[in-house]
């Protein structure tokens, strides 16, 4: 009976893992804030962000100098004025290619993370 019943949650955790029900995905993004004029003035901050829809955080993105992404290699980022993914902040960031927004620190409204789908 035991046996039974382990053999079927083993199956269903075999289904729930496959390719096409992908775990949920995210991406580390490095926030750089810049505190005042002097260079070495800057602090980080990593966050992370889902894959997908706009991402708001009042705190870490309330001053924003440059964002770098750490990961996963596929993705992009997009930094945005407003909080629901519009209003274009700055030039979208990769791994290896962050994103000056400003020597400053400007406010982020929402963080658009995507991966593309493979053909
Ligand atoms: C913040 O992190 C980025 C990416 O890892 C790095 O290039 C930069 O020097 C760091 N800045 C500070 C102030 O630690």
């Amino acid at each position: 009976m035991w046996a039974t019943s382990f053999a079927v949650l083993s199956a269903a955790a075999l289904v729930s893992a496959a390719p096409n029900t992908p775990p949920p995905q995210t991406a580390t993004v490095v926030v750089e804030t810049a505190h005042g004029a002097a260079y070495n003035d800057r602090t980080n901050r990593t966050i992370t962000v889902p894959i997908g829809p706009a991402y708001v955080n009042h705190e870490a993105l309330g001053a924003v100098s440059t964002l770098y992404l750490l990961g996963p290699a596929t993705a992009t980022c997009t930094p945005y004025k407003a909080e629901d993914g519009t209003v274009n902040g700055g030039l979208p960031f990769y791994v290896g290619h962050p994103s000056l927004l400003s020597t400053n620190s400007v406010v982020v409204g929402s963080l658009v993370c995507t991966i593309p789908t493979p053909a």
